[in-house]
Order: structure tokens, then C-alpha cells, then sequence
């Protein structure tokens, strides 16, 4: 029997891809549970959405720290509060320092809309269709110290259509992102992905 993983979703905005990962989960099809969830935005819906799922919703304001290394100390605390043996980004608009990635390595997931390591960054969906690619997606990966940097592993294309706008663009490839996710997360969960150099290796068996 797997034992379920206590999963850590981090979200500054929408939090879309949680609301997905928490349906997934509620579905049986991760192999994990949403303990906490934690935003640097009061504002932010994924604290909303988080509640109503009776899930732990942290707002930890980046105004009462110093700098990045200090409320990072703040977020390590928490999530070890809770035993956190992964953490997930999901539209979290800050970059990590060496506290929070030396405490997690190999155990932070984030997602960008683009087909890395072309167009990192936090416009990659723009940058993307104004360089005139016809072909985009999105990208799962682990957070090293890097920007969208660390190893690859899931990606998932997108055409880009000669009508579509940055807002239409952006929608089919957020749709994609909820399955390349749940995937990942599930593959994580179930300890398939072995890191060899810059490589994911998925073991589509256990063991
Ligand atoms: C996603 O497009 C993701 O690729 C990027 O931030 C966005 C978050 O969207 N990192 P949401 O908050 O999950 O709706």
C-alpha cells in the first residue's frame, strides 16, 4: 500500500492549477493529500479556494521580513510544521532563495507556461508568441536556484493558432498544465522520478 505524501501548494494569484490539484486528489488520482496551502498575496483566491476545501490557508506577508532569505526561514517553518514532503508552485510569483531550496532540494515543483528552456521568466507566454513560435506548452519541473532552471519533468505542447491572442493562447495552455501537473505530482508521489543530472527518469513500475 502507498503511503499518500502531504503535499505544500504555493500561489500568489488565481490558484487554478490548486483548484485542479485538489479535485485530483479528492478523485483518487494522486497519490497525496493537500495539507497546506500558503500565498504572499492576502488577495490571493487560492486562499479562498483552499478553505472551502477545509485545507489549512496561510498568508504569509513578505512585508513583515526582511528580505527573501528571511521570509523563506518563515516558509520553511511552516511547511515543516506540517511534514511537508513536497512543494508545489502553482502560479507563485516569487523566486525562491537558498533557504527554501537547500531545506527542499529535489522535493519543489513548479510549472511555467512555456516549452523550457525557451522563454522563462514570467512572460513566457507573451515572449513566446511575439518570437512567432508555432508550437508552445508547458513545462513541470524541479526548482533549483536558477530562473525555471531545473530538471524537466513533463512537458506538454500547445499549437499556436494564427488567430489567437495572448488570452485565448493562454487558456488552452492552461488547460494543459492541470494534466501535466496531476501527472507529475502523482508520478512524485509514487516515488517514479529518479534525477540523473539533468535528466527526469520515469519508472513507469514502482521499485
Ligand atoms: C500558470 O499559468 C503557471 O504556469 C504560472 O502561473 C500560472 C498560475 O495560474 N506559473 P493559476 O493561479 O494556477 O490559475
Amino acid at each position: 500500500m502507498i503511503c499518500l505524501k502531504n503535499i505544500a501548494v504555493l500561489a500568489s494569484g488565481e490558484g487554478t492549477n490548486l483548484q485542479a490539484i485538489m479535485d485530483a486528489v479528492d478523485k483518487g488520482e494522486i497519490a497525496g493529500k493537500v495539507v497546506l496551502v500558503i500565498s504572499d498575496r492576502h488577495e490571493a483566491k487560492a486562499l479562498v479556494r483552499a478553505r472551502k476545501k477545509n485545507i489549512r490557508a496561510l498568508f504569509i506577508d513578505p512585508a513583515e521580513y526582511g528580505g527573501r532569505a528571511d521570509y523563506d526561514s518563515a516558509l520553511v517553518a511552516a511547511l515543516q510544521k506540517e511534514n511537508v514532503d513536497l512543494v508545489v508552485m502553482a502560479g507563485f510569483m516569487r523566486m525562491l532563495s537558498a533557504t527554501m531550496i537547500d531545506t527542499f532540494r529535489g522535493k519543489i515543483m513548479n510549472i511555467h507556461p512555456s516549452l523550457l528552456p525557451s522563454f522563462p521568466g514570467c512572460e513566457g507566454v507573451k515572449q513566446a508568441m511575439e518570437h512567432g513560435v508555432k508550437v508552445t506548452g508547458c513545462t513541470v519541473h524541479f526548482v533549483d536556484e536558477g530562473l525555471d532552471t531545473g530538471p524537466i519533468i513533463i512537458q506538454d505542447s500547445v499549437v499556436v493558432l494564427q488567430d489567437d491572442t495572448l488570452e485565448t493562447l493562454q487558456q488552452r495552455i492552461h488547460s494543459v498544465e492541470y494534466r501535466s501537473y496531476i501527472r507529475a505530482i502523482d508520478l512524485y508521489c509514487r516515488d517514479m522520478i529518479k534525477v540523473e543530472g539533468r535528466r527526469c527518469i520515469i519508472h513507469e513500475k514502482q521499485g
